[in-house]
């Protein structure tokens, strides 16, 4: 069933009050969707990342690659050039719209499926390799049920010694040392900036304005580093490896990105 999108976003009168799962809805608009390259501009963003979600996936030999957080089609576009065959799902309608567009004009088919996370396989069907949900995604789940069942969701999606390699900001220095940013990853647009307007322990509520005056706003859930981890090891995952701005070694509070790799299978090293 195709959902209306409306084109602008509302956060309604109170928009630090808006802490809500079902929100993404609103928050990526077609006037949103349209900006969202302009954000993370793809060649700078591919070049701060250089091979490493290639390399990681290659390296357990992983061919078969969800990517649940499709956004405008980055990660799918990367991985599909890169030889893995790829599914691209996203519960926003506008986003696969726009990576499909986006997949076509470098001459490649995206198989897109839209689906949310926490009944994902309601609509993705078969087993696979790895997921990948990429971007700061995850920290759109507002209640803890809901981060538990999208991450058992993704976990019964992988074959048995599947991985799930998700992302997310460095909310802990974010909350307990303040905002800064190297400006190097993710948001790579160097003509805008993404800056949090407010921030609690349950709301990162981040502004990005863009050159023309626009501006957008998406409310977040700040993860924690630890917590997001232990909801890994919660739902089964049984070996955690977590990257600071794709890095193996780091001080907590520099990376402005974390990378956790989870993977099904025990290791023996
Ligand atoms: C911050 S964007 C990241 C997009 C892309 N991965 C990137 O890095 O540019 C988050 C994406 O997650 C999707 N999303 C958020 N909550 C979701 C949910 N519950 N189910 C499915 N997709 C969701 C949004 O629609 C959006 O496309």
């Amino acid at each position: 069933m195709q959902i209306l999108q409306p084109k602008t976003q509302d956060f309604g009168d109170e928009p630090l009050k808006v802490r809500d799962t079902e929100h993404y809805q609103k928050e990526y608009v077609q006037t949103f969707v349209e900006k969202w390259d302009e954000l993370i501009d793809w060649d700078a963003r591919a070049e701060s990342e250089g091979q490493f979600f290639v390399d990681t996936l290659k390296a357990r030999e992983k061919s078969k690659i969800l990517d649940v957080a499709t956004g405008t089609g980055f990660h799918s576009v990367q991985l599909l050039k890169a030889g893995f065959e790829v599914t691209s799902a996203d519960g926003n309608a506008e986003m696969l719209s726009k990576a499909f567009d986006n997949a076509r004009s470098r001459n490649l088919i995206l198989n897109t499926v839209h689906a949310d996370w926490r009944w994902l396989n309601k609509d993705v069907h078969g087993k696979y390799d790895a997921i990948v949900c990429l971007g700061n995604s995850f920290t759109h789940l507002f209640y803890e049920r809901d981060r538990r069942r999208a991450l058992a969701e993704f976990y019964a999606a992988l074959k048995y010694d599947g991985v799930l390699i998700i992302d997310q900001r460095n909310y802990d220095s974010i909350l307990d040392e303040g905002f800064s940013s190297k400006h190097t990853y993710y948001y790579c647009g160097d003509q805008v900036t993404a800056s949090p307007e407010h921030v609690d322990e349950s709301l990162a509520r981040f502004q990005y304005a863009f050159p023309d005056g626009s501006k957008f706003h998406l409310n977040m859930f700040p993860l924690r580093k630890d917590y997001m981890r232990g909801l890994l090891f919660d739902v089964g995952f049984q070996r955690i490896k977590t990257y600071g701005d794709f890095q193996e070694t780091y001080q907590e509070s520099n990376p402005d990105f974390f990378i956790h790799v989870a993977e099904k299978n025990y290791h023996d090293d």
